[in-house]
């Protein structure tokens, strides 16, 4: 396994600034990152940060200047972006493009790379994001591991699936809100909720992973849930009114979009 030794972005938005200011905190990751100008207020911040940032306003040069390539523009216009550029025989290509199959890819890229998927979350900026990658690759691995951590997914359904799960982002903030509106109804001023809600929330997520994986996430709901208690209570009103089937539906309705692809 290895970092790359150069690694180009095209595209320059919230995943690439994320992924680039992840790569360089320090200790830097990789030596020379180049990116391509636009969003050019990103590039530039960017650029202004870090020395090793190298900025283009062709996409090409970052293809040929560079051993690995991440794909990080908008699906809708992947294949403009992608089709005309001209990569290398096993060259390094890592695509984060949503919703965007690999047989669609490789048909653009028209060149026989060692082309790997992947979905990085805001928070790999941190070093501390979870990133799913397909088909497995030990080098794309390694780069995520850097940004925190990286599962390999042997199958596409596999990374689908993944995908949907990494679709609960809003949902997750969504339950924070509807609670301190709720608490806010009551009389609670909004930021006292906030106050609360954002540390109690931190407090199982921490707990959920120290548990480790091989501790299954009922068992800590059980813990949580003193027989005849609060929380077994509000668990038990969630679920009867339907709480768990609407989040499944949820995923279901998700993964057929993702999986349609
Ligand atoms: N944000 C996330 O958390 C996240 C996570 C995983 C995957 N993704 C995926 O990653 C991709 C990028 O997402 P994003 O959130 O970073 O989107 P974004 O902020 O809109 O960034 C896309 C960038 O592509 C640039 N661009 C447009 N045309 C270009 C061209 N011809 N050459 C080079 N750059 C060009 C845009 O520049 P202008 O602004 O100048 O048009 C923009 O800066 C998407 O496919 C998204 O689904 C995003």
């Amino acid at each position: 396994m290895s970092l790359p030794q150069k690694i180009g972005f095209i595209g320059t938005g919230a995943i690439t600034d994320a992924m680039v200011r992840g790569l360089l905190a320090k200790p830097a990751a990789v030596p020379h990152v180049m990116v391509s100008m636009r969003s050019t207020e990103i590039s530039a911040a960017l650029a202004a940060d870090f020395p090793q940032v190298l900025v283009s306003s062709d996409n090409q040069a970052i293809v040929d200047g560079c051993d690995t390539v991440v794909l990080a523009i908008r699906p809708q216009i992947a294949e403009e972006v992608v089709r005309p550029l001209r990569f290398r025989d096993g060259q390094a290509v890592i695509s984060v493009v949503a919703a965007t199959g690999r047989p669609a890819l490789l048909d653009w890229i028209g060149a026989d790379v060692r082309l790997s998927q992947a979905i990085p979350l805001p928070f790999v900026a941190r070093r501390k994001g979870v990133t799913a990658v397909y088909p497995p690759d030990t080098n794309t691995a390694a780069l995520f591991e850097v940004l925190g951590n990286a599962v390999e997914c042997e199958t596409k359904a596999e990374y689908d699936l993944l995908a949907a799960a990494s679709a609960l982002m809003a949902t997750y903030f969504g339950i924070m809100h509807r609670t301190t509106a709720w608490l806010a109804e009551k009389g609670l001023p909004e930021e006292k909720g906030r106050a609360y809600l954002a540390p109690l929330f931190a407090g199982l997520a921490e707990t959920a992973e120290r548990a480790g994986k091989n501790v299954d996430f009922i068992e800590l709901s059980r813990d949580f849930a003193t027989r005849g208690g609060l929380n077994e209570q509000v668990l038990r009103d969630f679920s009867d009114k339907g709480g768990p089937d609407a989040l499944t539906q949820a995923l279901n309705h998700v993964l057929k979009r993702i999986a349609g692809q």
